[in-house]
Protein backbone atom coordinates (compact mmCIF):
# COMPACT_ATOMS: atom_id res chain seq x y z
CA UNK A 1 0.00 0.00 0.00
CA UNK A 2 1.34 3.31 -0.73
CA UNK A 3 2.18 5.93 1.74
CA UNK A 4 2.18 9.03 -0.76
CA UNK A 5 4.20 11.93 0.75
CA UNK A 6 6.59 9.79 3.15
CA UNK A 7 9.72 9.76 2.08
CA UNK A 8 10.96 6.80 4.47
CA UNK A 9 8.73 3.91 4.81
CA UNK A 10 7.42 3.26 8.32
CA UNK A 11 7.33 -0.05 9.66
CA UNK A 12 3.77 -0.76 9.19
CA UNK A 13 3.21 -1.82 12.17
CA UNK A 14 4.60 1.03 14.23
CA UNK A 15 1.04 1.58 14.87
CA UNK A 16 0.94 -0.63 17.54
CA UNK A 17 3.99 0.93 19.35
CA UNK A 18 1.76 4.49 18.61
CA UNK A 19 -1.49 3.43 19.80
CA UNK A 20 -2.97 6.10 22.06
CA UNK A 21 -0.23 8.67 21.50
CA UNK A 22 -1.06 12.16 20.70
CA UNK A 23 -1.51 13.57 17.05
CA UNK A 24 -0.58 17.24 17.82
CA UNK A 25 2.57 19.09 18.02
CA UNK A 26 4.76 17.77 21.27
CA UNK A 27 3.86 20.55 22.84
CA UNK A 28 1.29 23.50 21.32
CA UNK A 29 1.00 26.63 23.64
CA UNK A 30 -2.57 27.14 24.86
CA UNK A 31 -3.27 30.31 23.02
CA UNK A 32 -1.78 28.24 19.62
CA UNK A 33 -4.38 25.72 20.07
CA UNK A 34 -7.84 27.38 21.28
CA UNK A 35 -7.20 30.96 20.18
CA UNK A 36 -10.17 32.76 19.17
CA UNK A 37 -11.23 34.09 16.12
CA UNK A 38 -10.42 37.91 16.01
CA UNK A 39 -13.05 39.73 15.30
CA UNK A 40 -14.04 40.51 11.60
CA UNK A 41 -11.57 38.02 10.05
CA UNK A 42 -13.80 35.24 8.76
CA UNK A 43 -11.16 32.38 8.18
CA UNK A 44 -7.85 32.46 9.30
CA UNK A 45 -5.24 30.34 7.95
CA UNK A 46 -4.60 27.21 9.40
CA UNK A 47 -7.92 26.90 11.56
CA UNK A 48 -10.87 24.83 12.23
CA UNK A 49 -14.20 26.42 12.89
CA UNK A 50 -15.70 24.86 15.88
CA UNK A 51 -18.84 26.12 17.79
CA UNK A 52 -18.19 29.26 19.05
CA UNK A 53 -14.55 28.71 18.78
CA UNK A 54 -11.02 29.13 16.14
CA UNK A 55 -9.00 26.61 17.27
CA UNK A 56 -5.42 27.12 15.28
CA UNK A 57 -3.99 23.63 14.28
CA UNK A 58 -0.27 23.74 13.74
CA UNK A 59 0.59 21.52 10.85
CA UNK A 60 3.77 19.56 11.17
CA UNK A 61 6.05 17.55 8.24
CA UNK A 62 4.70 14.40 7.54
CA UNK A 63 7.53 11.69 9.58
CA UNK A 64 7.11 7.85 9.65
CA UNK A 65 6.43 7.94 13.33
CA UNK A 66 3.78 10.58 12.99
CA UNK A 67 1.96 8.49 9.99
CA UNK A 68 2.23 5.61 12.31
CA UNK A 69 0.66 7.30 14.90
CA UNK A 70 -2.47 8.24 12.52
CA UNK A 71 -2.62 5.02 11.51
CA UNK A 72 -2.94 4.18 14.97
CA UNK A 73 -5.33 6.44 16.42
CA UNK A 74 -8.04 4.90 12.96
CA UNK A 75 -7.37 1.26 13.88
CA UNK A 76 -8.32 2.33 17.47
CA UNK A 77 -11.40 4.04 16.39
CA UNK A 78 -12.81 1.91 13.09
CA UNK A 79 -11.07 -1.49 13.69
CA UNK A 80 -12.61 -3.85 15.70
CA UNK A 81 -10.14 -6.85 17.21
CA UNK A 82 -10.80 -10.10 15.00
CA UNK A 83 -9.67 -13.24 16.38
CA UNK A 84 -8.56 -14.78 12.82
CA UNK A 85 -6.37 -12.13 11.87
CA UNK A 86 -4.88 -11.40 14.73
CA UNK A 87 -4.25 -15.24 15.27
CA UNK A 88 -2.93 -14.85 11.70
CA UNK A 89 -0.48 -11.80 12.79
CA UNK A 90 0.64 -13.57 16.06
CA UNK A 91 1.99 -16.71 13.88
CA UNK A 92 3.83 -14.67 11.33
CA UNK A 93 5.45 -12.95 14.19
CA UNK A 94 6.12 -16.60 15.98
CA UNK A 95 7.69 -17.72 12.59
CA UNK A 96 9.89 -14.86 12.17
CA UNK A 97 8.53 -12.84 9.56
CA UNK A 98 8.98 -9.57 8.90
CA UNK A 99 5.99 -7.26 10.26
CA UNK A 100 5.54 -5.45 6.42
CA UNK A 101 1.12 -6.59 6.79
CA UNK A 102 -0.79 -4.12 5.91
CA UNK A 103 -2.08 -2.55 8.65
CA UNK A 104 -5.81 -3.19 10.04
CA UNK A 105 -7.27 -0.28 9.12
CA UNK A 106 -5.96 -0.92 5.36
CA UNK A 107 -6.82 -4.41 5.58
CA UNK A 108 -10.55 -3.15 6.45
CA UNK A 109 -10.29 -0.80 3.57
CA UNK A 110 -9.12 -3.92 0.84
CA UNK A 111 -12.11 -5.49 2.20
CA UNK A 112 -14.36 -2.48 1.83
CA UNK A 113 -13.12 -2.29 -1.70
CA UNK A 114 -13.66 -6.20 -2.23
CA UNK A 115 -17.01 -5.73 -1.21
CA UNK A 116 -18.08 -2.26 -3.57
CA UNK A 117 -17.02 -4.33 -7.02
CA UNK A 118 -18.36 -7.52 -5.80
CA UNK A 119 -15.23 -9.43 -6.53
CA UNK A 120 -15.32 -12.99 -6.44
CA UNK A 121 -11.71 -13.56 -8.35
CA UNK A 122 -8.83 -12.45 -6.37
CA UNK A 123 -5.01 -12.18 -7.41
CA UNK A 124 -2.57 -10.97 -4.72
CA UNK A 125 0.98 -10.41 -5.69
CA UNK A 126 3.03 -10.74 -2.01
CA UNK A 127 1.08 -12.62 0.61
CA UNK A 128 3.91 -12.87 3.17
CA UNK A 129 2.02 -14.27 6.07
CA UNK A 130 -1.74 -14.22 4.87
CA UNK A 131 -2.94 -11.32 6.97
CA UNK A 132 -4.20 -9.12 3.52
CA UNK A 133 -5.16 -12.40 1.52
CA UNK A 134 -7.30 -13.09 4.67
CA UNK A 135 -8.60 -9.52 5.00
CA UNK A 136 -9.68 -9.87 1.48
CA UNK A 137 -10.64 -13.38 1.44
CA UNK A 138 -13.23 -12.89 3.83
CA UNK A 139 -14.97 -9.66 2.15
CA UNK A 140 -15.71 -12.02 -0.98
CA UNK A 141 -18.98 -13.50 -1.47
CA UNK A 142 -19.71 -17.04 -1.79
CA UNK A 143 -17.88 -18.74 -4.73
CA UNK A 144 -14.94 -16.59 -4.10
CA UNK A 145 -11.48 -17.38 -4.88
CA UNK A 146 -8.14 -15.58 -4.22
CA UNK A 147 -5.19 -17.01 -5.92
CA UNK A 148 -1.52 -15.08 -4.07
CA UNK A 149 1.58 -15.22 -5.09
CA UNK A 150 4.62 -15.34 -2.72
CA UNK A 151 8.31 -15.86 -3.60
CA UNK A 152 9.69 -17.11 -0.10
CA UNK A 153 8.77 -20.42 0.36
CA UNK A 154 8.59 -19.86 4.69
CA UNK A 155 6.20 -17.53 3.76
CA UNK A 156 4.25 -19.47 1.82
CA UNK A 157 4.47 -22.48 4.58
CA UNK A 158 3.20 -19.80 7.50
CA UNK A 159 0.57 -18.38 4.67
CA UNK A 160 -1.00 -21.70 3.97
CA UNK A 161 -1.00 -22.66 8.07
CA UNK A 162 -2.64 -19.25 9.13
CA UNK A 163 -5.07 -19.85 5.93
CA UNK A 164 -6.14 -23.42 7.46
CA UNK A 165 -7.07 -21.53 10.84
CA UNK A 166 -9.17 -19.01 9.28
CA UNK A 167 -10.86 -21.72 7.61
CA UNK A 168 -10.25 -19.91 4.35
CA UNK A 169 -7.63 -23.13 3.01
CA UNK A 170 -10.77 -24.05 0.30
CA UNK A 171 -10.74 -20.48 -1.63
CA UNK A 172 -7.23 -19.50 -1.39
CA UNK A 173 -4.19 -20.98 -3.21
CA UNK A 174 -0.78 -19.92 -2.36
CA UNK A 175 1.54 -20.15 -4.85
CA UNK A 176 4.90 -20.65 -4.76
CA UNK A 177 7.27 -18.74 -7.12
CA UNK A 178 8.70 -14.83 -8.06
CA UNK A 179 5.69 -13.45 -9.40
CA UNK A 180 7.09 -12.39 -12.90
CA UNK A 181 8.02 -16.12 -13.45
CA UNK A 182 4.49 -17.48 -12.20
CA UNK A 183 2.24 -14.46 -13.16
CA UNK A 184 2.49 -15.54 -16.90
CA UNK A 185 1.19 -19.28 -15.53
CA UNK A 186 -1.67 -17.80 -13.73
CA UNK A 187 -2.38 -15.77 -16.82
CA UNK A 188 -1.95 -19.05 -18.95
CA UNK A 189 -3.87 -21.41 -16.89
CA UNK A 190 -7.29 -20.28 -16.62
CA UNK A 191 -7.35 -18.94 -13.11
CA UNK A 192 -8.50 -15.59 -14.21
CA UNK A 193 -9.70 -13.34 -15.46
CA UNK A 194 -9.51 -11.32 -11.89
CA UNK A 195 -11.87 -8.59 -10.12
CA UNK A 196 -9.54 -8.17 -8.30
CA UNK A 197 -5.39 -7.55 -7.92
CA UNK A 198 -3.60 -6.34 -4.85
CA UNK A 199 -0.03 -5.56 -5.78
CA UNK A 200 1.95 -5.73 -2.43
CA UNK A 201 5.68 -7.48 -3.53
CA UNK A 202 8.66 -5.67 -4.78
CA UNK A 203 8.06 -2.52 -5.42
CA UNK A 204 10.93 -2.48 -8.02
CA UNK A 205 8.60 -4.45 -10.11
CA UNK A 206 5.36 -2.97 -9.70
CA UNK A 207 5.28 -1.37 -12.94
CA UNK A 208 5.82 -4.85 -14.93
CA UNK A 209 2.87 -6.60 -12.36
CA UNK A 210 0.66 -3.37 -13.65
CA UNK A 211 1.22 -3.18 -17.09
CA UNK A 212 2.34 -5.89 -18.22
CA UNK A 213 0.44 -8.37 -16.31
CA UNK A 214 -2.71 -6.94 -13.97
CA UNK A 215 -3.71 -4.78 -16.80
CA UNK A 216 -4.48 -7.88 -18.83
CA UNK A 217 -6.15 -10.35 -16.62
CA UNK A 218 -8.53 -7.98 -15.24
CA UNK A 219 -12.46 -8.12 -15.94
CA UNK A 220 -13.30 -6.04 -18.91
C1 LIG B 1 4.84 -6.35 1.94
S1 LIG B 1 4.95 -8.09 1.96
C2 LIG B 1 3.30 -8.57 1.61
C3 LIG B 1 2.36 -8.29 2.73
C4 LIG B 1 1.00 -8.90 2.56
N1 LIG B 1 0.39 -8.48 1.31
C5 LIG B 1 0.16 -8.47 3.72
O1 LIG B 1 -0.24 -7.30 3.74
O2 LIG B 1 -0.11 -9.28 4.63
C6 LIG B 1 5.75 -8.40 0.46
C7 LIG B 1 5.88 -9.86 0.15
O3 LIG B 1 6.23 -9.98 -1.22
C8 LIG B 1 7.13 -11.06 -1.34
N2 LIG B 1 7.88 -10.87 -2.57
C9 LIG B 1 8.95 -10.06 -2.78
N3 LIG B 1 9.37 -10.15 -4.03
C10 LIG B 1 8.56 -11.03 -4.65
C11 LIG B 1 8.48 -11.53 -5.98
N4 LIG B 1 9.34 -11.15 -6.93
N5 LIG B 1 7.51 -12.41 -6.26
C12 LIG B 1 6.62 -12.80 -5.31
N6 LIG B 1 6.65 -12.36 -4.05
C13 LIG B 1 7.59 -11.48 -3.72
C14 LIG B 1 7.98 -10.98 -0.10
O4 LIG B 1 8.59 -12.25 0.16
C15 LIG B 1 6.96 -10.56 0.95
O5 LIG B 1 6.42 -11.67 1.60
Amino acid sequence: MGHGGVRERPNRHAWRACRGQPLVGSNPTPSATTASAPAGRSSPPSTILRPAVWTRVRLQPMTPNLWAAVDGYICDHLVASEPALDAALAASAAAGLPAISVTPNQGKLLALLVQLCSARAILEIGTLGGYSTIWMARAMGPGGRVVTVEADARCVDVARANLVSAGLSDVVEVRLGAALETLPEIAGDGSGPFDFVFIDADKANNSEYFDGFAIGVVRS
